[in-house]
């Protein structure tokens, strides 16, 4: 359905320099799939994506679309590719004076559909993402969420079979962007639509993506399954971005609270909290010790770690500790 064939991309910066934003770029998104390409920033992936939709023209090779060589292509023709090509974007590209339906009914116009066509269309696609009840509000007014499904209810106007999406999740929290993704999944199960999806984050391509492509220094470095990349990443770059995630996923759980207790003796108690802290799996920190190892002295504690975890030892704590535990701050 898409194909890059020894793609690659020269941009003219001026000065008689040049950037080498991709270079010999191979690969073959098959027809109904939902494909990955990850890489960190300025890693070639939104020049990749500009080429596919025929927004910028590759310096060398071929870029096919649902059987056509898009640069190739005249005006016309271009502009009729493009209505079978839908976009979605990091910063979701809302026209903010606009209501919701106003949005999504702005591709028909352009296309030229009637207004009760219009009416019809929105309407269903509305329903589709979710925001029946939002048709009549502003952008502004709505969550990060509810806007990207507005601007995944506009690309899928002019029933597109290509849907390419730049980002589309890297300006939302973790449970958003997974809910997001659900819809993304749905809608290609549903309509069987070509799913390219550009991101810097492995979890996105995990959580939705068949295969991936790495792309590095606007290169492909490596491609394949996305449960094999996982398993058996090969190059020091897909390591990475699977190690970065998943420290980002483990933050995410991590919380902590600030205790001050009081133990009979300071040495017993530390013994204890060591104890409790290894046997639910949390980190402690003493902010501030009072006083010496024989005497009755408030302590304050920092715990980290899973929050459950965390809550399983403050309880614990307080069975062993002799005058009340007060929880000072949840940090
Ligand atoms: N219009 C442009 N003119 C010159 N250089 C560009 C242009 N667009 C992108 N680049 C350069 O090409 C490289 C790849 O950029 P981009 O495709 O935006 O990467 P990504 O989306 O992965 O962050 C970067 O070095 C960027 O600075
Ligand atoms: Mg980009």
């Amino acid at each position: 359905m898409i194909q890059l064939k020894r793609v690659s991309k020269v941009y003219d910066a001026g000065k008689n320099e040049q950037v080498t934003a991709l270079q010999d770029i191979n690969f073959e998104v098959e027809r109904g799939e939902i494909y990955g390409i990850i890489g960190r920033s300025g890693a070639g992936k939104s020049t990749l994506l500009r080429l596919i939709n025929g927004l910028e023209a590759p310096t060398q090779g071929s870029v096919r679309v649902d059987g056509q060589e898009i640069s190739r292509l005249g005006e016309r023709e271009l502009r009729e590719a493009r209505k079978k090509i839908g976009m979605i974007f990091q910063h979701f590209n809302l026209l903010w004076s606009r209501t919701v339906e106003d949005n999504v009914a702005f591709p028909l116009e352009v296309a030229g559909k009637s207004k009760a066509e219009i009416k019809q269309k929105v309407g269903e696609l509305l329903e589709r993402v979710g925001l029946a009840n939002k048709a009549k509000a502003y952008p502004a007014q709505l969550s990060g969420g509810q806007k990207q499904r507005v601007g995944i209810a506009r690309a899928l106007a002019n029933d597109p079979h290509v849907l390419l999406c730049d980002e589309a999740t890297s300006a939302l929290d973790p449970e958003t962007t997974q809910s997001i993704l659900r819809l993304l999944k749905e809608i290609n199960r549903d309509t069987g639509i070509t799913t390219l999806l550009i991101t810097h984050e492995m979890s996105v391509v995990e959580a939705v993506c068949r295969r991936v492509a790495v792309i590095d220094n606007g290169q492909i470095v490596e491609s394949g399954k996305v449960d094999e990349i996982f398993r058996n990443p090969k190059q020091t770059i897909t390591r990475q971005l699977i190690r970065q995630t998943l420290k980002r996923e483990e933050e995410a759980t991590e919380t902590g609270t600030v205790l001050r207790l009081t133990f009979p003796r300071l040495s017993e108690g530390l013994a204890r909290i060591e104890e409790e802290a290894a046997k639910h799996g949390v980190s402690f920190r003493i902010v501030q010790a009072e006083g010496t190892a024989d005497h009755q002295h408030p302590l304050t504690l920092q715990l980290t770690g899973d929050n459950e975890k965390v809550q399983q030892s403050v309880e614990a704590l307080k069975q062993a500790a002799e005058a009340e535990v007060k929880v000072v701050a949840d940090v």
